[in-house]
């Protein structure tokens, strides 16, 4: 009978671990959410796991590459010396081992991460996205006059919402420049102003490599924000429990889409994934306007994993239990062709 594969479970840290600390503490707090769900389901599946907390030491990897001989990666390591920008710099040290891993390669993430280069590759594909411009850090803020108001104004290569909120939101040239200067001296990122596109917020969760399957589609609710205010998944309305309950904000399936609209974000999406070269799994934010319209938000290719978030969730409704959508993921690591 053949053997369980190995796999190896890698987590980033946002300060360095001994790699033989236990970590037990960790794994119970909010932060480590997906590391401790997908240890207790890869528990639950027949492998071998073991896990390896990556700071930025690269030999502490190799070593355990070498002793422990891992079939595949499961990577959640998604920053490098507290750097979120060289998540596809991890990837690409595994590719260059000849490594199986988890979720997306290097090309996916790097085109995704970069919020102006996916949105030029899916336009020319005639897929909507909002127009836009990027403001170098260096560069003066000025708006281009084709770009109309209002404007959300975003760091270039971020995610989880970081360094967005109601101030992002901008109508006036004067607004504009102040928070691209804010972004470029507190957060030293690069900036992309884009318009601003009215809608419903879509979460759609896409598994696969070749064949995809896309799950039951999620929204983000704004029930107690008033029509007139802009509607945005700020850094609070995102992670502040306290905030999400005062405006209203939910995450639940998306209610009562038409199914000729339904059917359009769901090929929509799949043709996003293949363009942007994803693989393993990603989440794919939409907006819908008024006239059912798509517009692409943003991809996320290796989006939090944790049970109880939009990922696991829409697959949890598509009938796959946590461990089963986890080994998914493991099986399409494993049988990924990259390079
Ligand atoms: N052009 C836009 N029009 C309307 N809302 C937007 C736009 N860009 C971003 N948003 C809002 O801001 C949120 C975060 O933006 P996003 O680009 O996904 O950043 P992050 O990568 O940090 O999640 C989105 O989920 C959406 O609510
Ligand atoms: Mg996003």
């Amino acid at each position: 009978m053949k053997r369980p594969p190995k796999v190896l479970a890698l987590f980033d840290t946002r300060t360095p671990i001994p790699p033989e600390q236990d970590l037990s503490a960790e794994l119970q707090t909010v932060d480590w959410q997906t590391e401790a769900n997908v240890l207790v389901a890869l528990g639950e599946l027949r492998v071998a796991a073991e896990h390896l907390v990556l700071f930025d030491d690269l030999e502490v990897l190799n070593q355990k590459l070498t002793q422990f001989a891992p079939d595949v990666i499961f990577n959640l390591a998604d920053q490098f010396r507290n750097n979120r920008a060289l998540d596809q710099n991890i990837v690409s040290f595994l590719e260059l081992h000849g490594l199986p891993f988890t979720g997306c390669g290097s090309t996916g993430l790097t085109l995704c991460k970069h919020k102006a280069i996916s949105k030029k590759i899916l336009s020319y594909h005639r897929i909507h996205v909002p127009g836009f411009t990027v403001v170098a850090r260096g560069r003066r803020a000025t708006r281009p006059r084709r770009l109309k108001f209002p404007i959300l104004v975003k760091p270039l290569k971020e995610e989880a919402s970081y360094g967005i909120s109601q101030a992002s939101f901008v109508e006036t040239d004067e607004q504009f420049q102040e928070r691209v200067q804010f972004l470029h001296e507190k957060h030293e990122q690069d900036v992309i102003a884009e318009e601003y596109i009215a809608g419903r917020e879509l979460y759609v969760s896409v598994l696969g490599n070749q064949r995809l399957q896309v799950f039951p589609i999620r929204e983000l609710v704004f029930r107690e924000v008033p029509p007139e205010e802009p509607k945005i998944a700020t850094y609070r309305a995102k992670w502040d429990e306290e905030y999400r309950k005062r405006w209203g904000l939910q995450n639940q399936f998306a209610e009562s889409l038409e199914p000729g609209v339904a059917r359009k974000i769901i090929t929509t999406c799949k043709r996003i994934y293949r363009l942007l070269t994803i693989d393993g799994y990603a989440r794919i934010d939409l907006r819908l306007t008024p006239a059912n319209e798509v517009y692409f938000i943003e991809a996320n290719p290796n989006p939090i994993l944790a049970a109880e978030e939009d990922f696991a969730q829409s697959a949890l409704r598509a009938g796959l239990s946590y461990a089963q959508l986890i080994d998914r993921i493991m099986r399409l690591g494993l049988k990924a062709t990259r390079t």
